[in-house]
């Protein structure tokens, strides 16, 4: 079995800043914040973190941790501003001097091709309804293939497809704010082709590193033991997941989704599925939380006919349920339902509402001969979430499925997209005033977890056998 991998994932939108340096285009994110409303009170990632610049500060962050890869991503617009045409070198050094220096620490630079900063000069041309956005997509996934190609020690072509169709083009909650149904689906196809033509191009190269697509599937479990519960149960999560992972499979679309949704008619062209079935060497998946549904009435606008069930869980500051074993569930039944090689969980994590405090001077913390800091952040909330996570993980690896890293979102609280700085994911507290970055207590226990002392077997001598 291939040692587990532990690792911690940002986004170039969240973290970044230095909006303008270098050359970097706009975004639809750049644009979306702008637009009034769009994003809780104003904010926008034109400082966020100030990882463009601070990324050496970042870096020895990931060091203290011990993590065995980052998970990041590349800012498109710093690539190629308009979204096509030749790069700018200026984004391609930055990106190289950050693989360089994490491969000089041990670290596996883990890139994600597209993390949702579709460059505006190709939303102004339609964006993802259209299908020239998957072009420029592989054409730009073929840039970095060429110029990263020797550094990047895994690859993910697209982070959560759904998202940037649903929500964006959909229900108009992220950039670039569209809502038209229809052309979520569209969306969703194109970025599925995108992600093939990409993976074509990679191919093509002949390059060795791992490489995949980030989905956020939704598994939500029936409310009741009901067979209509457990119906609604598969159709509440079929736009999130068969949606995505039939085609990738080779299964064409999911025609029983499709069917309930009039507007849904995916722009297949001859070859299309083909490319999007392209074998791939792993899957991510993004995992927060797990609803519980129930068979509800169908009506307008609700021709799924299930509703969300009340839940008595804890939740995050996110308002999301709290539900480890749904990640055990999920994984087992992902991986039963498509021959899933290998399977990588490349986001999971909680926002509180974290306050630091200060540290007493010399008060033995952090618990090692790590300089102390003057602020202490106690989240013990997140601690429990990660550790019930990352248990989880590994329970669904030992019941046999191919369940091979776990990256914890985020190593620095960031810019939550719609809602601003106001949730905090972050291993590290953020002060977005002064980029002061102070490890949370969740640091220090990742950082155990990550060294085997948290989740792992009990120490030699204690283990029982013969
Ligand atoms: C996921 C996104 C990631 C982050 C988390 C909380 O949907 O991929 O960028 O915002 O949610």
């Amino acid at each position: 079995m291939r040692p587990f991998l532990w690792g911690a994932a940002t986004a170039a939108y969240q973290v970044e800043g230095s909006a303008g340096a270098e050359g970097r285009g706009s975004s639809i994110w750049d644009e979306f914040c702008r637009r009034p409303g769009a994003v809780l009170g104003g904010m926008t990632g034109d400082l966020a973190c100030d990882s463009y610049r601070r990324w050496p500060e970042d870096l020895e962050l990931l060091k203290r941790l011990g993590v065995g890869s980052y998970r990041f991503s590349v800012a498109w617009p710093r690539i190629q501003a308009e979204g096509s045409g030749r790069p700018l070198q200026a984004g391609l050094d930055h990106y190289r001097r950050l693989c360089e220096a994490l491969l000089e620490a041990g670290i596996e630079p883990a890139a994600t091709i597209y993390h949702w900063d579709l460059p505006s000069a190709l939303e102004a041309a339609g964006g993802w309804p259209e299908r020239d956005t998957a072009r420029r997509l592989a054409d730009y996934a073929d840039i970095l293939f060429g110029a990263l190609g020797d550094l990047v020690g895994r690859w993910f072509t697209v982070n959560e497809p759904w998202c940037a169709a649903f929500l964006g083009y959909g229900q108009g909650l992220h950039a670039p704010g569209r809502r038209d149904e229809g052309e979520a689906y569209r969306a969703a196809h194109h970025l599925l082709l995108g992600h093939g033509l990409a993976l074509r191009a990679y191919r093509a190269r002949g390059l060795a590193a791992p490489i995949g697509i980030v989905l956020n599937p939704s598994t939500p479990r029936p409310a009741t033991a009901r067979a209509e519960d457990a119906a609604a149960a598969e159709r509440a999560g079929a736009q999130r997941t068969a949606l995505f992972l039939d085609p990738l499979y080779g299964r064409g679309y999911p025609e029983a989704h499709l069917a309930l949704h009039p507007a849904a008619r995916p722009p297949v062209e001859e070859g299309d599925l083909e490319l999007i079935a392209g074998p791939c060497d792993m899957l991510g998946i993004n995992y927060y939380d797990e609803d519980a549904v129930e068979a509800a009435p169908a009506g307008p606008g609700r021709l799924e006919a299930w509703r969300k069930a009340p839940s008595w869980r804890e939740k995050t500051d996110m308002g999301w349920d709290i539900v480890p074993e749904g990640l055990y569930r999920q994984i087992m039944a992902l991986t039963r339902r498509w021959p899933i090689g290998a399977l990588y969980v490349t986001e999971n994590g909680a926002a509180f509402r974290d306050e630091p405090e200060p540290a007493p001077p010399a008060g033995g913390f952090p618990p090692s001969a790590e300089p102390g800091p003057a602020f202490r952040v106690r989240d013990r909330g997140r601690i429990e979430y990660l550790r019930s996570h990352a248990a989880a993980c590994l329970r669904a690896r030992a019941d046999g499925a191919p369940v091979e890293g776990y990256y914890a979102w985020s190593l620095l609280d960031n810019f939550e997209w719609s809602l601003g700085y106001s949730k905090r994911f972050g291993l590290v507290y953020v002060d977005f005033a002064s980029g002061e970055r102070i490890p949370k207590d969740s640091f220090w226990f990742y950082r155990d977890l990550v060294a085997g002392q948290e989740l792992g077997a009990p120490p030699a001598g204690l283990s029982g056998g013969s």
